[in-house]
């Protein structure tokens, strides 16, 4: 969604705002912008497009002051119009904003603000801000003479407002400052030597700082390049806590790929490692995890599980949901966040809770958390954004520690989250009935599962020739079962994401039920055939597609005997454990999805439409 940059200190504004936009361009976004202090006045440019198309406006000779603030905008209330896009600034031409989050109550607010007389140029709910900024510093008893900080006539603003919002603030009459705040939207300060950035994401600030402090919700900072200061709405002055970044520039670069999607998705053996880092017992026998703050003891009361996430990260607690039940034998329910929030569902007294989120900041899986937290249940998180706001809000998590994923479409994240599952899964089957020598054969299967990966991407080649075979359709079927029906409908996620086919995933018995009217020479289906109970039963259903000339990818366990003829095409994975099945299972449709939106000639680590982390609802 929406990033935020702002900067202060000693260099030309514009061009470190220009970097850290660049480095947001991942979020997702139609429209760019920034505002600049210099010569007693703001200089703003905004464009619709791309970052590159506002550089060329914000040539450095006509922006040379060292304070200012840029954004990217991914359209809510308005149109993408150059007007609409960020920063907004005050009718009287005092302040400048930006804003990510949506003003609910802007209706109210502005009727109030155009019967004083301030104007508006857009259809924005962010523009009521500044003018209600500029309406708190005017009526002052110094009138608008700089006798008011502007800390004050902002935090004045945002007592008024519903809604949600990370904003960042300039004013004329306040040359070397800025002004942050953040009330569910990301909001990160990193502290510079001699200068300071503002960021809604550590990428946009990691090439000048490491040392950063989290902002909390309700917590507004005054910024200038030096001795910043943090407090609340309610004027109490908080101690910031300074953390340091752990991963470099280099992790967020794209390392000669074509994409950051392509680098992703190759990185997995190693993310799979540092996932798996230092967290099995010392006898080998199950997982052991230093944040989730519960004893054994606790654990063994829990009776059901409850998880909930969107998107991909959904699929992620899908597979979760089907290992702890096979492994622990415990009860699990999984809700997408954004329902569970308002479904009011009834829950076991004794139920543990668990959310999943790469960025920790998705507004839907953090209001399920908070709902399940009002509740008085325990709220745990596998989470990959340190010091992202489920990871401080959860009560205890477990890091992912893959890095940066920038591309938009998830894949490493998406495969150490099923790991994190499949441990968790292991963790709680050796609390109740799993045996010693089940646990170590389990435990030597996950840290098979590198290699494993590693073999399915030395077919990238094999899998390429057929995307271009099939990149020119216009529908897509995966079908798979048990453990992959969860990787069928992330398969189909992906394709849709980044190549814009429509593409459904089913469990493949449920083809039949309605899917199958789709089923033409046109329509591929991508199937998960692996050994095991159930493999003649997928077979059969592979039949009933080819009889109607579906043509059919069958992603088959080494060896498993097809019929002659059936599968069009093959895409061999290596027979393994179940518990990492899914993981081996998901790489041949992320490469599958990527080269078909690469053939198809899409922007694949910029989907239309699409923000890497959704936090509006
Ligand atoms: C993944 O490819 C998607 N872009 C999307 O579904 C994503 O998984 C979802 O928005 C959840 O994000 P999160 O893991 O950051 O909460």
């Amino acid at each position: 969604m929406c990033g935020i940059v702002g900067y202060v200190g000693q260099q030309n504004a514009s061009s470190v705002i220009l970097e850290g936009l660049k480095r947001l361009e991942y979020r997702g976004y139609d429209s760019a912008g920034l505002a600049v202090l210099q010569d007693g006045k703001l200089e703003v440019a905004k464009h619709i497009g791309r970052v590159e198309v506002l550089a060329k406006a914000a040539a450095p000779h006509r922006f040379h002051g060292t304070t200012g603030i840029g954004h990217t905008r991914w359209a809510t209330h308005g149109g993408v119009t150059d007007a609409n896009a960020h920063p907004h600034v005050s009718s009287d031409g005092k302040f400048a904003l930006i804003h990510n989050g949506v003003i609910e109550n802007y209706g109210q607010i502005k009727k109030f603000l155009l019967s004083r007389g301030y104007t508006f140029k857009s259809e924005t709910d962010t523009e009521v801000l500044c003018n209600l900024i500029a309406y708190h510093y005017a009526k002052e008893p110094a009138g608008g003479q700089g006798g008011f900080p502007l800390l004050e006539c902002v935090r004045k603003t945002l007592r008024h407002v519903e809604g949600t919002y990370g904003i960042a603030v300039l004013g004329i009459d306040f040359p070397d400052e800025m002004v942050a705040a953040r009330k569910a939207s990301p909001l990160i300060l990193g502290v510079g030597d001699g200068e300071n950035i503002i960021a809604s994401d550590a990428s946009a600030l990691i090439g000048r700082t490491r040392n950063v402090v989290y902002l909390n919700d309700g917590e507004l900072a005054r910024v200038p390049p030096r001795n910043f200061t943090v407090s609340t709405l309610d004027q109490t002055d908080v101690s910031p806590v300074v953390d340091q970044i752990t991963w470099s520039v280099q992790d967020a670069d794209i390392d000669g790929h074509a994409h950051f999607m392509e680098k992703e998705i190759f990185e997995q053996p190693q993310a799979l490692e540092n996932t798996m880092r230092g967290r099995f017992s010392a006898d080998g026998s199950t997982a052991q995890f230093g944040g989730l703050n519960l004893t054994p003891a606790e654990f063994r009361q829990v009776d059901r599980l409850q998880f909930c996430a969107c998107g991909t990260a959904w699929h992620a607690c899908l597979v979760a949901e089907h290992l702890i039940e096979r492994f622990a034998r415990l009860p699990v329910e999984v809700d997408y966040a954004s329902e569970f929030r308002y479904r009011n569902s009834p829950l076991d007294r004794n139920t543990l809770f668990f959310v999943i989120s790469q960025s920790g900041e998705t507004i839907d899986t953090l209001g399920a958390m908070r709902e399940a937290k009002r509740k008085g249940y325990r709220v745990l998180a596998f989470n990959n954004v340190v010091g992202s706001s489920i990871a401080r809000e959860a009560d205890g998590g477990i890091y992912q520690h893959v890095g940066p994923e920038i591309g938009v479409a998830s894949t490493k994240a998406f495969t150490s989250q099923l790991m994190l599952g499949a441990m968790l899964a292991l963790y709680l089957g050796r609390l109740r009935d799993l045996s010693f020598n089940d646990g170590v054969e389990y435990v030597n299967a996950l840290k098979a599962a590198p290699g494993l990966v590693r073999r399915v991407l030395e077919q990238a080649p094999h899998i390429r020739a057929i995307a271009q075979r099939f990149a020119a359709a216009s529908d897509f079927l995966f079908l798979g079962r048990l453990s992959l029906h969860p990787i069928a409908l992330e398969g189909a996620l992906k394709l849709k994401e980044i190549s814009y086919i429509h593409a459904e995933g089913y469990p493949a018995a449920e083809m039949k039920h309605g899917p199958i009217a789709l089923v033409s020479e046109k329509c591929p289906s991508v199937f998960f055939a692996v050994k095991g109970e159930i493999f003649n039963k997928v077979v059969s259903s592979m039949q009933e597609i080819k009889a109607r000339k579906g043509p059919i990818i069958a992603i088959a366990t080494e060896g498993a005997e097809l019929p002659p003829g059936l599968a069009d095409e093959v895409i061999p994975i290596p027979d393994c454990h179940e518990a990492v099945l899914p993981i081996v299972a998901s790489i041949p449709v992320q490469l599958l999805s990527y080269y078909i939106a690469v053939e198809r000639g899409c922007d694949v680590d910029k989907p239309r439409n699409l923000a890497k982390s959704v936090t509006v609802e």
